[in-house]
């Protein structure tokens, strides 16, 4: 893969100020999904970040089970899916987190890892960190090592890997 097809694709990243509030630069990956090659590119790109020794990726709801399932498939992982709250009948844990704009909670299904499984998270954004740090709070307390931490777009100005201490952050664009 070269390196300019990965920067074509990441170029289809679509910045919309004041969104979801004003003040709040939105990171709208939704041109990335929607282009095939520009997919595949990421995809890939992902992939070599997660690396080997993993038994399992993570994901958060919405943007992220679409990455987090075709890197699954890609690399024959299953996916261990974060929820929003209120959608699981039972659940493993519950944690609740702060966002770049407002409060949120996540939820794990039951079952989702086995202890002593080495999970990788993926996620489309790290901005605060808030999302990525609970859904890793989450995957501890049901008894999983959290590898690394895979990202599409980081937005370093925001520090989001402040809160996760010694977990590798990847990602494939810092801005
Ligand atoms: C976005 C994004 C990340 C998170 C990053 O999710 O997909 O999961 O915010 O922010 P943080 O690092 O400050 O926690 P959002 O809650 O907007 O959900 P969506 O994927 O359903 O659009």
């Amino acid at each position: 893969m070269s390196g300019s097809e990965l920067d074509r694709a990441l170029d289809l990243i679509v910045e919309i100020p004041d969104f979801p509030e004003p003040g709040v630069l939105f990171r709208d990956l939704t041109p990335l999904f929607g282009d095939a090659k520009a997919f595949a590119r990421v995809i890939e790109a992902l992939g070599e970040e997660v690396g080997d020794g993993v038994d399992r990726l993570a994901a958060v709801e919405a943007r992220g089970f679409v990455l987090a399932a075709a890197l699954g498939y890609a690399r024959g992982l299953g996916v261990a899916l974060v929820r929003k709250p209120g959608k699981l009948p039972d659940v493993a844990g519950r944690v609740d987190y702060a966002l770049e704009y407002g409060t949120a909670t996540l939820e794990l299904p039951t079952g989702s890892v086995r202890e002593g499984e080495r999970v990788a998270i993926v996620d489309d954004v790290l901005a605060t960190g808030g999302t990525v740090a609970a859904t890793a709070e989450l995957l501890r307390s049901a008894g999983a090592v959290v590898t690394g931490v895979s990202v599409v777009l980081e937005l370093e100005s925001l520090n989001g890997r402040s809160l996760l201490g010694a977990v590798p952050v990847h990602a494939l664009r810092a801005v």
